[in-house]
């Protein structure tokens, strides 16, 4: 059996989120919590996934394309066993099925393949795990060959069962074929007066099938979410994860508790990364990369030895080896920086592409220009790349020196060694080689008296 059909539960109100959001579509770590479960799902060979919405089912289906899985509607909400039945005839004869829920968020390839692996025509896992507080939990019931039995729901449990410390986390595999015998056999005589999907494993041991056990890795693969609270906090566990796999890998925090990834990060190694910054997106860091506190850096590659200091913000671009940037550095997107450059303070660029060893150091907007290798660019020099209505490039020579507080008027180019004085305003080329002074002349007035207060 390699056919492998993943129903996803993802009905549910979510109530105690408050929210006109359906609960599924909050986000963990950037991402939507039914995302992160597609993802896990998708690693999964020939994976066909159905989605089972119910509050909020047009805005689950309109946020993913049509081919991210097979969506079923139930209409009401009548319990988890109810929500399975509606997806059954979405399912594929000669599957194995594994159900995962829409809000439980953090449940990994390796325990889905664990639970798949243990099913066959004869047996049906289930994910179980012990908790040091079980309330609210179902309990799982074994016989004294330590057999699963049954699942007993809190609501439902008499004392000796409600002291049991193994819980079920509600995700269960099984074949095609015994999911379509047994779940028309669920009924609702219960205290909720739901279809509990959770009969399954009482039936299948009356039907004499015996039930694997199979537990998680960790439990925050089986942390379920109900309210804002419990998504912040599970934030927290997934981001210490994170930041302890980067520093697995070779690259050192100032403190694993305030580093922040919403997407993936791939670094080489000795890097450095300071207190609270934020990584989103696709980020590549070479080594030996530095960088200081409150970054924000959204999909973009920082090259070998980097220095990137604090408050710095980089968007789609790319930085070559050995640049220096910020601090307070603001680098939009498409900005492709060569190898040792120097993008300093109160500095913004955005599809500006720099050559190797220039220099921006000091309060600049360098937008939609081509610099060269080795130009200085002095403090408070502007491209006005912008007439209002359409964007103009500018282009800047090698080894060029613009001046400071220069406006340089795109469309423009400034030539190979070309010049440019300080204060000037620069509205057509200049020419390689030549100095562009392009500013009122400085006139001294002798004798000057100044105004005097009237009486
Ligand atoms: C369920 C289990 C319980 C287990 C717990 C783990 C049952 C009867 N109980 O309880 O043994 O310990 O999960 O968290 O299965 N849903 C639908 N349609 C429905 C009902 C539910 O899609 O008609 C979805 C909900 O959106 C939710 C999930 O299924 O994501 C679980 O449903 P819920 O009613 O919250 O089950 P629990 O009471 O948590
Ligand atoms: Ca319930």
């Amino acid at each position: 059996m390699t056919k492998t059909d993943i129903v996803i539960l993802a009905a549910g109100k979510g109530t105690r989120m408050r929210s006109q959001l359906p609960k599924v579509l909050h986000k963990l770590a950037g991402k939507p919590m039914l995302t992160h479960v597609l993802d896990a799902a998708n690693a999964m060979a020939d994976a066909h996934k159905v989605v089972v919405t119910g509050h909020g089912a047009e805005r689950v289906r309109a946020t993913y394309p049509e081919s991210a899985f097979t969506m079923v509607e139930q209409t009401e909400q009548l319990g988890t066993g109810h929500a399975v039945q509606s997806a059954l005839g979405r399912l594929r004869d000669g599957a194995k099925v594994i159900i995962l829920y829409g809000d439980v968020p953090l449940i990994t390839p390796a325990t889905i393949s664990k639970m798949l692996n243990a099913v066959d025509e004869e047996h049906i896992s289930l994910l179980t795990i012990e908790l040091d507080d079980p309330s609210g939990y179902g309990r799982i019931i074994r016989d004294d060959h330590g057999e699963i039995e049954a699942i007993v729901e809190q609501k439902d449990a008499n004392s000796d069962q409600l002291q049991v410390s193994e819980v079920n986390t509600g995700v269960m595999a099984l074949t095609t074929e015994l999911l379509r015998a047994w779940l028309p056999k669920i009924g609702n005589q219960n205290a909720q007066g739901e279809y509990y999907l959770t009969d399954l494993i009482a039936i299948a041991r009356q039907a004499g099938y015996s039930i694997h056990g199979v537990q998680p890795i960790s439990a925050s693969e089986v942390e379920g979410i109900n309210s804002r609270q419990q998504l912040a906090a599970l934030e927290r566990v997934y981001q210490l994860q994170l930041a302890e796999q980067l520093m697995a890998s070779g690259t050192s925090l100032a403190d694993p508790s305030r580093y922040d990834q919403r997407g993936t990060v791939i670094a080489g190694t000795d890097n450095f990364i300071d207190i609270n910054c934020l990584f989103e997106g696709t980020v590549t860091i070479g080594s030996s990369v530095r960088i200081g506190p409150n970054c924000q850096i959204t999909d973009s590659h920082i090259g070998d030895g980097v220095e990137i200091k604090a408050n710095t913000v980089i968007e789609q671009s790319t930085i070559g080896d050995l640049a220096v940037l910020g601090p307070f550095a603001r680098i939009r997107p498409g900005t492709q920086l060569g190898s040792n450059t120097k993008v300093g303070n109160f500095v913004e660029t955005k599809k500006a592409i720099v050559g190797n060893g220039s220099k921006i150091n000091h309060l600049s907007y360098v937008g939609d220009a081509e610099l060269g290798e080795n130009v200085n660019v002095g403090a408070g020099t502007i491209t006005c790349n912008y007439d209002g209505v359409n964007k103009h490039k500018t282009e800047i020579g090698d080894n060029s020196f613009i001046g400071s507080n220069s406006t340089l008027i795109a469309p423009v180019s400034i030539g190979v060694d070309g010049f440019v004085a300080a204060g000037s305003t620069i509205s057509s080329e200049v020419p390689a080689g030549h100095l562009s002074v392009g500013r009122a002349k400085q006139r001294n007035i002798p004798g000057w008296k100044r105004p005097t207060k009237k009486k």
